[in-house]
């Protein structure tokens, strides 16, 4: 069966303040009755996968298993595999793999972000289906989602051209291109968004790790060596926190020999920006999008959102407005990406 590892440790920065280090996108509800994080593990409820794996930091361990009793789990509990620092996806893939090809040496991984809405999951379930032959062959499996603007914040998959339902070969791989880049990717038909997805046999990631980033391999092994386990949770020690920080996009998916892709429309969304919740939410007559307490006159195509106190706002529109507990942003929606930069601003000030 296929083996379930979700990555829940970012912390979502282009969305402060309301997804903040503690309180990252995945464990908001963001209009859904649970967490992104509890609707991607709902996913993999069916019986064709086994006990997920739950990848997550020290400092965000405590709300995943408060999230975790939260729900029930058909497959049996999930193991938590707790990092002592954030190192990226490279390294918790690492060490999930490690963990996984012990337990099993055929084991098949599926890697899946935990802060993506996903409209038609089922249209990803016959994707993982198909790449299942391919993947127990050694082949690495992408999920492309086809594009409709040129997003600067996913990486792209450049494909030999073909019909969709089976492994597409690989031509190449963009790690988030800049605009003009991005522009010409979308226009040439080929290229797919990286929906972060991926399968493969947890022995094959292990091979191209020692291929291409054998540094992330040495630490995420000391860090398991000497790790703390209970019955459901696994606690790397601070070895693995010497792992260099890279993703798994750099430190594997642009050097290997082995990618296939599979192109699908499950109407996905990263909801990596306020113009996307702005997009997807519910929209009012005037095409705002609201939460909490909210008083406006002639305001339009807003995004705004409180949760302690009255927010009224007179004859501003497309803009972006978030009140939490200790920060209040206010911005252009056409802008509001760059909230970005305060998050890291503030990360580095302290
Ligand atoms: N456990 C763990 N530890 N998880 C992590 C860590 C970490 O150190 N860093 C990130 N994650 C989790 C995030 O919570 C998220 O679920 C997933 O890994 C991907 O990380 P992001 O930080 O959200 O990556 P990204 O959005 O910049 O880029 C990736 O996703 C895009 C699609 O959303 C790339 O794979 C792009 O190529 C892709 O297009
Ligand atoms: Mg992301």
């Amino acid at each position: 069966r296929i083996r379930p590892v979700i990555l829940c440790g970012g912390s979502g920065t282009r969305l402060w303040p309301l997804s903040r280090r503690l309180e990252p996108k995945q464990f908001q509800t963001l209009g859904g009755e649970h967490s992104l994080f509890q609707d991607t593990l709902a996913r993999f409820r069916d019986g064709e996968f086994g006990r997920a794996t739950v990848l997550v930091n020290t400092l965000q361990e405590p709300r995943v298993q408060y999230e975790l009793q939260q729900i029930d789990h058909p497959a049996g509990a999930p193991l938590v595999l707790i990092e002592p620092a954030m190192r990226s996806t490279a390294p918790a893939i690492a060490a999930a793999a490690r963990i996984l090809a012990a337990e099993d040496p055929d084991a098949v991984m599926l890697v899946v972000p935990s802060d993506h809405r996903i409209g038609r999951p089922d249209r990803l379930q016959d994707a993982y289906r198909a790449a299942l032959a391919f993947v127990e062959k050694g082949g690495i499996a992408l999920f492309g989602i086809r594009p409709t603007a040129p997003e600067t914040g996913f990486g792209y998959i450049e494909a030999e051209p073909a019909g969709e339902g089976e492994v597409l070969k690989v031509m190449s791989f963009v790690e988030k291109p800049n605009f003009d880049h991005a522009s010409r990717l979308v226009a040439d038909g080929r290229h797919t968004w990286n929906s972060g997805i991926f399968m493969f046999r947890a022995d094959t990631i292990l091979a191209e790790l020692a291929d291409h980033a054998p540094h992330v391999l040495s630490a995420v092994d000391a860090g398991i060596a000497e790790a703390g386990r209970t019955q459901n949770s696994l606690r790397l020690s601070q070895s693995f926190a010497t792992a260099p920080e890279i993703s798994i996009d750099h430190a594997v998916m642009e050097h290997s020999s082995r990618l296939g892709v599979l192109p699908v429309s499950p109407e996905w969304n990263d909801l990596g920006s306020f113009e996307a919740l702005w997009e997807t939410g519910q929209h009012n007559g005037e095409e705002n999008v609201l939460k909490g307490d909210v008083l406006l006159r002639d305001v339009r195509r807003s995004y705004i959102s409180g949760s302690r106190r009255l927010i009224s706002v007179i004859g501003l529109s497309n803009i972006v407005v978030v009140d939490t507990d200790d920060v209040l942003l206010v911005a252009s929606r056409a802008q509001s990406q760059d909230v970005k930069f305060i998050a890291q601003h503030l990360a580095k000030t302290g």
